[in-house]
């Protein structure tokens, strides 16, 4: 066993669940709407380096990636449907025993609750024009963690369309899952940040032909495609990102409340990363600012107007992949809950890749 990437898949469950927890701030950040007044609060805590995981509990982002990372785990090497997608919905049901002040979104607790895995088919539910949230996207970071290689892509795009369209069966929440599981692979190998916006785009035709050929209210889901891939397009443009080798461009000044409109101006109704779209843009829009900062990152990805968990919780699972705990301050992370239940998942992850 390679330590080094063992350290880096046990650091993306625990880090990725470390800025859920610092972003949610018991609910008080999540759902504050000035990164400015979450900025001078954190000034007053003495700043990232002093703020300590333990008073603060993980939010619904975290139990439901601890159940699609559970259902991996237990489904082992037998990835097949059959196996796999009913223990994935009885994890997603069950996680919702567990949401008592964790604030969890509405789309994800519905359609949890309407999932009968014991059935066949019981995972399937119908489209839903406002099934476009991040709920689906903050929960697939382990799918990268569990199908890492370029073999595996098939498998990848399968499972994260699959898990995500659970509760989340709309384009703009399901491709927000394939986003934060592809972009968990790459940065589990060390892919440069500035390559992998372009590598979606690139493989949104192969997302949609597998969306196609599995057949389920294809013409609805074609009708609201576009809005991903636009938004996207757009985004990689305005970083000059779109070809995938330049290096990114940042505004001169992006400060806290530049950011904050430049969130909002890439949301759906106002609330900047709480789609699929947004929430793995702003997480990535975090990572090629922030390097190997965590400081940085957090200041970026975990501390803002939007729905800043959403967007902690997929960039710190990215940060941990690619740099392990480096530069990370204990108190974010040593006494956070389910910690130990996150460092085994992500053994066990390592394993079964
Ligand atoms: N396209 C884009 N965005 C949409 C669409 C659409 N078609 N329809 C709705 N939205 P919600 P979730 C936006 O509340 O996904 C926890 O707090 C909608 O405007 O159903 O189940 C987590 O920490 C709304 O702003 O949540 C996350 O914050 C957003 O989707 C959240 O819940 C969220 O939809 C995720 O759970
Ligand atoms: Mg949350």
């Amino acid at each position: 066993m390679c330590s080094e990437i063992v350290e880096n898949y046990v650091a993306a469950m625990v880090l990725g669940a470390a800025g859920d927890a610092l972003g949610f701030n018991n609910g008080e950040w999540e759902f504050c709407s000035q990164g400015s007044e979450i900025h001078a609060e954190l000034s007053k805590l003495g700043g990232i380096e002093h703020l300590d995981v333990a008073e603060r509990i993980v939010s619904d982002d975290t139990v439901m990636h601890i159940a699609t990372a559970e259902a991996l785990v237990e489904a082992g090497k037998n990835i097949q449907p059959s196996n796999l997608y009913p223990l994935l919905a009885k994890k997603y049901k069950e996680s919702m025993d567990d949401m008592d002040g964790r604030a969890p979104g509405g789309t994800c607790m519905d359609n949890s609750l309407r999932l009968e895995p014991a059935i066949p088919n019981g995972w399937m539910i119908p489209f839903h024009k406002s099934a476009g949230g991040c709920g689906a996207a903050m929960r697939a970071m382990c799918i990268g963690l569990r199908f890492p290689r370029p073999e595996q892509l098939n498998d990848l795009i399968r499972i994260s369309v699959e898990s995500g369209r659970m509760t989340h069966h709309h384009p703009t929440g399901y491709l927000g899952s394939v986003a934060a599981a592809l972009f968990t692979s790459y940065a589990i190998n060390h892919k440069p940040p500035h390559e992998w916006g372009k590598e979606l785009l690139d493989l949104l035709p192969l997302v949609k032909n597998y969306v196609i050929d599995a057949a389920r209210d294809v013409s609805q889901n074609l009708d609201a495609w576009s809005y991903f891939e636009e938004q996207w397009t757009s985004y990689l443009k305005e970083r000059g990102i779109l070809n995938g080798t330049s290096q990114p461009i940042f505004p001169e000044k992006y400060d806290v409340e530049e950011r904050d409109q430049f969130y909002t101006s890439v949301s759906y109704s106002g609330w900047g990363g709480s789609s699929g779209h947004d929430a793995p843009m702003i997480a990535y829009d975090a990572i090629l600012g922030s390097g190997d900062n965590w400081a940085e990152l957090s200041h970026r990805a975990f501390f803002h107007g939007g729905d800043s968990d959403s967007t902690a919780a997929i960039a710190g699972a990215w940060f941990g992949s690619m740099y392990g705990f480096k530069g990370v301050p204990k108190a974010n992370y040593e006494r956070l809950e389910y910690r130990e239940r996150l460092e085994k998942l992500g053994k066990d992850l390592y394993q079964l890749a």
